[in-house]
């Protein structure tokens, strides 16, 4: 879904192609890369990027409202430092989950905590009730962004991703 939001730091802006090279160093990056669920390929090089990113924008109109994949953006230099996304989880479709990723180097400035209070506070605005995280147990910097957030603990499960984690959830005050 088309979404562009600014936050005291941050811009949250669609995908463009040109990013392939600036994308590539937050989703190639290993330390990324290991905790995205299991379906994700390895990206190597800004072409296979460029790839994924055509797939995401190819993809965006067709997704459920409010699901899509955005790009963040710092304002004060316009350096592409993140990607933040809100899908629905599979298999049974129902819940909408919030997925972060963000160029290692800017990891510890509370750029995901920021960018997602803006896309949580939009994506409520659209209607939906309620807005999941999940995580891997020793997933820390993710677990640290829902409980920032004020995120609820639900419980662990592996029904999601066939895999244990941790889940979380906020709904509107
Ligand atoms: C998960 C991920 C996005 C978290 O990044 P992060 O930088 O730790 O999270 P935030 O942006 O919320 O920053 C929080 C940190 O910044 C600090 N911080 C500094 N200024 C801050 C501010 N204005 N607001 C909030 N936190 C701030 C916090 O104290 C915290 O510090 P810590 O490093 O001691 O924990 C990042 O680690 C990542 O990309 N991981 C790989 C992908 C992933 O695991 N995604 C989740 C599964 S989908």
């Amino acid at each position: 879904m088309s979404l562009e939001l600014t936050t005291d730091r941050l811009r949250i802006r669609e995908w463009e192609l040109d990013d392939a090279e600036a994308a590539l160093e937050i989703y190639g990056a290993a330390e990324v890369a290991h905790w995205l669920t299991p379906e994700w390929q390895p990206v190597n090089d800004a072409g296979a990027m460029r790839s994924v990113l055509h797939a995401w924008i190819e993809a965006g109109p067709n997704l459920i409202p409010p699901a899509g994949r955005w790009a963040i953006v710092r304002k004060d230099d316009g350096a592409l430092v993140g990607g933040l996304s809100l899908k629905l989880l599979p298999p049974y479709e129902e819940d909408f989950e919030l997925t972060w990723a963000l160029r290692p180097d800017v990891w510890g400035q509370g750029y995901a905590t920021e960018a997602s209070r803006a896309a949580i506070g939009w994506a409520f605005e659209q209607g939906i009730d309620e807005v999941f995280a999940v995580a891997r147990p020793n997933n820390r910097r993710a677990v640290g962004v829902a409980r920032r957030l004020g995120m609820e603990w639900v419980g662990e499960t592996e029904k999601y991703y066939d895999m244990r984690l941790q889940v979380f959830r906020l709904r509107p005050v």
